[in-house]
């Protein structure tokens, strides 16, 4: 599939977003190495600190599948990625990463997301 073809799947699913507090909906899609899209959506809470956003719901869903870090070839996501959601693209090692970022799409490398990533090595 095409960066514009994972985009748009992305596109297609963020109307499934449960996001009643920000009313932002996010939708992501990740391509894995054996072909299959796996797909996630934000979903809100009213403890709002408690909401989780598409990619973590992405990258859950396909470790529960049975998908480990280095399985994932592109991940689609029709916003920007939070901070936090580039640590954990980092973590998944997805090979690259296309997004919309107000009219543009942006594609990008895990290491130009999140430059001198921290990795769990480095602890004592
Ligand atoms: N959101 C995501 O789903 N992914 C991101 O990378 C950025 C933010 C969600 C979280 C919240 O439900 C809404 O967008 C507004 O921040």
């Amino acid at each position: 599939m095409t960066d514009n073809e994972l985009l748009g799947a992305a596109d297609a699913i963020a109307s499934r977003a449960y996001a009643p507090y920000s009313r932002f909906h996010v939708g992501c899609v990740v391509l894995t190495r054996d072909g299959r899209l796996i797909e996630g959506v934000n979903v809100e809470n009213a403890a709002y600190p408690l909401g989780v956003c598409a990619e973590r719901v992405t990258f859950s869903r396909a470790i529960v599948e049975g998908y480990r870090p280095g399985d994932f070839v592109t991940a689609a996501i029709t916003a920007s990625p939070c901070g936090g959601c580039r640590q954990w693209l980092a973590e998944m090692q997805v090979d690259r990463v296309v997004f919309r970022n107000g009219g543009r799409i942006v594609t990008m490398t895990v290491a130009e997301l999140l430059p001198e990533q921290f990795e769990a090595h480095e602890l004592p």
